[in-house]
């Protein structure tokens, strides 16, 4: 179509075109695509695109085959043409840096690429033909136009495709000054302009479904990993029941042996106390002490066993404040460690909670007493704060118990476990107190949380509702 016979021309004349001079030619050209190139530029970069990197691999192989058509076109004519391998040996190291360029500037780099190889594209037109717009290179507009389509939106990839369809009939301009344009020549270039979009829309299509396929996958695979965590946390529960049933088993006999020599002393030291109440009082308040402590003992078995087995909390409507008042000075009376400051902000007046009382208790003796070993163990006694107060969780009206202490606070590799049984980082403990504070919590239909790391300590905040929901038989207890 584009060989020199007149007939095949589609821009056709009475008289050959003069040959112009090549340099003259070039900065013509270069001029016309580069004012071209300007306006659409700045319109360009302005527009959003989309992550390059989802479209395009880092090191790209697929730039090899590239190489050998370019090195194609290369030997075809015109050979001699020094302009025309100039041109595609730009375009080859254009192509080959355009990983780079987009990698380096992820918002600019896919505009440079694609203005680049439009440049070239144009440059090449003019220098592979009598005429430039009858040039058999046309398709070379290709490049700069699916390289648009890869990375830009459809709307942006339509106005790169424009810029390309303008700069190729930009030729069409110093032909018409030497030859008409008749209907078949019309017909043609509009067929090429055509293809131009035809290809745009294609490709582009193809990557905006591969873009939204890659996001469905990719949410796909947040959805799998959600799951997998959903997961990992039941298999944890379950180890955790696991656990505390092998607890279960150890403690109902070990309690089922401790308990019966408890009993003999027990029974041992209130018979020692009676015979001795009027000859020996110092016995007989020694057989007392035995006495109590051996019901102490006999109350830890106890608990230790409700800690194995499901808690059957005994609620009635009690005053949180006194509850905790009593605990803390439980706690105190048998402290031996640094002097710990406790300061009080226990309010008088505030709505009874439906609460186990012994329960709780234990709740806030746990706390309490950690509080005062962590402090203790830093060094140098410290402030314990208790505060009271009411307050209001899930649209669900409670009394909140808030317990900062100034400690060393909890380690961060520790803050998520120290809820699960038998974690402790005492020599001397067994790491079941907190686990047996969140299991009673949930008792109550309550809460416990760790407050935020603040560097000053660590801070527990336990929520009780006023009125548990979803439990009439504790709301029948408390009537
Ligand atoms: N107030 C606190 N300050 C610092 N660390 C704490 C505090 N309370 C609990 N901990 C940490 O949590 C761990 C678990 O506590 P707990 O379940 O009561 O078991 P135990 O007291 O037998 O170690 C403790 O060993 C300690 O490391
Ligand atoms: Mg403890």
């Amino acid at each position: 179509m584009c060989t020199e016979g007149a007939s095949d021309h589609w821009v056709v004349g009475t008289e050959s075109p003069p040959p112009a001079p090549v340099g003259k030619r070039y900065c013509k050209c270069y001029a016309q695509a580069s004012k071209l190139l300007k306006s659409a530029f700045a319109a360009m970069t302005a527009l959003k695109s989309p992550s390059p990197k989802a479209i395009r691999p880092d090191i790209n192989w697929l730039d090899l085959p590239w190489l050998v058509f370019l090195a194609g076109l290369a030997i075809l004519p015109p050979l001699w043409e020094v302009h025309k391998q100039l041109v595609l040996a730009a375009l080859a190291a254009v192509q080959l840096s355009e990983s780079w360029m987009v990698r380096r500037d992820p918002k600019r780099g896919p505009t440079y690429a694609v203005a680049l190889k439009l440049l070239l594209a144009t440059v090449l037109i003019d220098h592979t033909g009598e005429l430039s717009i009858n040039s058999s290179y046309y398709p070379i507009y290709y490049l700069p136009v699916i390289t648009a389509a890869l990375y830009f939106s459809p709307l942006v990839t339509l106005l790169w495709t424009l810029l390309a369809s303008a700069a190729y009939s930009s030729y069409l301009l110093p032909a018409l000054e030497e030859y008409s344009l008749d209907a078949s020549g019309f017909t043609i270039l509009a067929i090429r302009i055509f293809f131009f979009f035809l290809v745009a829309m294609v490709v582009n299509r193809v990557v905006v479904e591969s873009r939204r396929q890659s996001r469905s996958y990719q949410l796909l695979a947040e959805q799998l990993t959600e799951t997998n965590r959903q997961l990992e946390r039941a298999q944890a529960e379950t180890r955790r029941s696991e656990r505390l049933a092998a607890l279960g088993q150890l403690t109902a006999g070990l309690a089922h042996e401790i308990r019966n020599p408890l009993g003999i002393i027990k029974g041992s030291a209130e018979m020692l106390g009676q015979k001795v109440a009027n000859t020996n009082p110092l016995a007989a308040e020694l057989a007392g002490y035995i006495s109590s402590e051996v019901n102490r003992l006999s109350a830890l078995v106890s608990r230790f066993l409700t800690f194995a087995r499901p808690l059957q909390p005994e609620l009635a409507l009690q005053d949180l404040a006194s509850s905790l008042d009593r605990s803390l000075k439980a706690v105190q009376d048998q402290w031996h460690g640094e002097p710990v400051l406790v300061q009080r902000d226990l309010p008088a007046g505030l709505p009874l909670v439906l609460m186990d009382a012994t329960l709780c208790e234990q709740v806030f003796v746990n706390l309490i007493q950690n509080a005062f070993e962590a402090m203790s163990d830093a060094g140098g006694g410290g402030t314990l704060r208790l505060r009271v107060a009411t307050a209001n969780s899930n649209g669900r009206d409670g009394i909140e118990v808030t317990m900062q202490d100034s400690g060393p606070g909890i380690p961060p590799a520790l803050r998520e476990q120290i809820f699960n049984p038998f974690v402790t980082t005492k020599s001397a403990g067994v790491g079941l107190g907190l686990s047996i504070v969140s299991q009673i919590m949930d008792e109550h239909h309550g809460t416990i949380r760790l407050l935020d790391d603040t560097g000053a300590g660590a801070g527990f905040v336990l929520y009780f509702p006023l009125a548990p929901d979803g439990d009439p038989s504790a709301e029948a207890n408390a009537l």
